[in-house]
C-alpha cells in the first residue's frame, strides 16, 4: 500500500469548474465497522474508492465476515457470520487508527475483543482511555495488555451513564456501538457532535437501535436484544468538500462541489467568506468564487460545530499566501502542526509556539520538494504547490490516498498542472 507515490505540481493555475464530493472516509469505516452487530448481510453505498476502506475490509474478513465492493458503483456488501472473530492484530491497526472501531461492535454482539493499541501518530498522541473507562462504566473489564485493549464482558453490558471528559469522535462512536445491545439505558454526556457521528447513529438507528439526542451533547441509547443488517448511504465528506472550497480561495478559482453540504462547513465557509470569497449554495451543493488574494483570518479548532482540525492545515496553508498576518490556534490535535516545517521549505514565514501559529503572509510560496506526513497536511502542501512559484513535488503521496480519491485525476480536470510520479 505504501508506494513510493509523489504528486508533481507545477504552480500558477486558477482552479476553475465543478467537482464532485466522495462519501465520508471517517463515516464509512465506522459505518463498516459497525455491520458487525447483526449476522447477516449489509448494504453501504457511497463507499470511497480510498486505502482505509480496503484496510477496513482485511481487518473485517480476518474476523470472519465476506465483504465484496464494487469501485464503479460505491456499494460495499458485508456478510457477518453468528460469531465474528475476536482479535485485530496490530499490522492493520498500526495502518489505520479507524481499526479501534471494531471494539463497540466486537464486546457487544462477541462479549470479548483484543484490538492491538494504534499508538501516536503523526498529529499526536492519540489516546484511548475514554474507550476504556466507557466500557468499564457499561460493565466490561478493560485494560490494556501487552500492547493490547482486552475488553471481556460474559454477562453482557449494562447500560450506565457514561460522561466524557472531552467530546471524543472515536469514544462517542464505540460507546454508542456497544450501548446499543447492552441492557437497560445509556447515555453519554459530553458526546461528540460531528456528522459522521450522527451518520454512524442513523446506521444503528435503521438496525434497530433506539437512539435519542444524535448530533446534541448527550445522547441517549435504550438497549435492544438484537439488531438487523441493513441498507445505509454514506453522508458526503465534508472535509474533502472542505479541501475543494480552499483550493478555490487559495488560487483565486471558482469551484462548484457538488454533493458538498454547506450545514456542515458552516464555521470553515464563514472564515472564507471573511477571506474574500463568495459562496452560493447550487441545487447539489454549493460554489466557491475567488477574485483576489485572501485576507489572513484568525482560527481556533475545535470539536464540531467549530472548526474541524482536519480543515485546519488548509487554512495556515491559505494564510501563508494572503494579506496580513494570522493566528491559527490548534485545539484537538497537539501534533498537528508538523506540517508547517514542509511549508517553511515552500518559504512561508510561520513561527509556531506550543498550539499556537503565527502567520505572517507573503505573495507567494517557492516550489520545493516537500513530503505528506498525514492525510490533510498531505493535501494541503499539494494546495501549497498550486500557489507555489515553479515545481513542487510531495513524497508520500500514500497519505494523500487515504482520503481523497482521484485526487490528482479531480485536480486536472479544474486546470491544474499536477502528475503521479
Ligand atoms: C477522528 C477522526 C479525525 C479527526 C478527529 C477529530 C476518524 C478515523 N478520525 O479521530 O480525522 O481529526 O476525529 O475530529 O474518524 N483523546 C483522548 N483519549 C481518548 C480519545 C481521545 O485523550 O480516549 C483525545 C485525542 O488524543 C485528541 C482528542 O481527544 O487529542 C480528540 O480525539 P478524537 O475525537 O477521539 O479523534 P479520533 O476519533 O481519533
Amino acid at each position: 500500500m505504501e508506494s513510493k507515490d509523489a504528486f508533481r505540481i507545477t504552480g500558477g493555475s486558477r482552479l476553475v469548474g465543478e467537482v464532485s464530493v466522495s462519501g465520508a472516509k471517517n463515516s464509512a469505516l465506522k459505518l463498516m465497522a459497525a455491520t458487525l452487530l447483526a449476522e447477516g448481510e449489509s448494504t453501504i453505498t457511497n463507499v470511497p474508492d480510498i486505502a482505509d476502506v480496503h484496510i477496513m475490509e482485511e481487518l473485517l474478513t480476518r474476523l470472519g465476515c465476506t465483504c465484496s465492493y464494487d469501485p464503479k458503483l460505491q456499494l460495499m456488501k458485508i456478510n457477518v457470520p453468528a460469531v465474528p472473530g475476536h482479535r485485530a492484530d496490530y499490522d492493520l491497526v498500526r495502518k489505520m487508527r479507524a481499526s479501534i472501531n471494531v471494539l463497540g461492535p466486537l464486546i457487544a454482539r462477541v462479549g470479548e475483543v483484543e484490538v492491538a493499541l494504534p499508538g501516536g501518530d503523526a498529529i499526536g498522541s492519540r489516546g484511548i482511555d475514554f474507550h476504556i473507562k466507557g466500557l468499564t462504566d457499561l460493565g466490561a473489564q478493560a485494560r490494556s495488555e501487552h500492547g493490547f485493549v482486552i475488553a471481556t464482558a460474559p454477562n453482557g453490558l449494562t447500560g450506565a451513564e457514561i460522561s466524557l471528559d472531552f467530546p471524543s469522535v472515536g469514544a462517542t462512536e464505540n460507546l454508542m456501538t456497544a450501548a446499543v445491545l447492552a441492557k437497560g439505558t445509556t447515555t453519554i454526556d459530553n458526546a461528540a457532535r460531528e456528522p459522521d457521528v450522527v451518520d454512524l447513529g442513523e446506521f444503528l438507528i435503521s438496525m434497530g437501535a433506539k437512539i435519542e439526542g444524535l448530533g446534541s451533547p448527550t445522547i441517549k441509547i435504550t438497549g435492544v436484544t438484537k439488531l438487523n443488517p441493513t441498507t445505509h448511504a454514506t453522508l458526503s465528506d465534508r472535509i474533502v468538500a472542505g479541501t475543494w472550497a480552499f483550493a478555490a480561495v487559495m488560487t483565486q478559482g471558482d469551484i462548484t462541489i457538488r454533493g458538498g453540504r454547506v450545514e456542515h462547513l458552516e464555521v470553515p465557509l464563514d472564515k472564507i467568506v471573511e477571506a474574500g470569497a463568495v459562496v452560493t449554495s447550487t441545487d447539489d451543493g454549493f460554489r466557491v468564487k475567488m477574485d483576489r488574494r485572501p485576507t489572513a483570518v484568525d482560527v481556533a479548532t475545535l470539536p464540531y460545530p467549530g472548526f474541524p482540525t482536519d480543515l485546519q492545515p488548509f487554512v495556515i496553508t491559505m494564510n501563508a499566501i494572503a494579506e496580513g498576518n494570522s493566528m491559527v490556534t490548534e485545539n484537538v490535535f497537539e501534533g498537528r502542526f508538523m506540517f508547517v516545517n514542509e511549508l517553511q521549505r515552500l518559504g512561508a514565514n510561520i513561527h509556531v509556539d506550543g498550539h499556537h501559529a503565527a502567520v505572517t503572509g507573503i505573495p507567494e510560496l517557492s516550489g520545493a520538494p516537500v513530503a505528506a506526513t498525514d492525510i490533510r497536511a498531505g493535501a494541503g502542501l499539494v494546495l501549497a504547490g498550486l500557489v507555489s512559484e515553479g515545481v513542487t513535488t510531495v513524497e508520500d503521496a500514500f497519505h494523500i490516498d487515504r482520503g481523497y480519491p482521484g485526487f490528482v485525476e479531480s485536480l486536472r480536470a479544474l486546470g491544474a498542472q499536477v502528475e503521479r510520479i
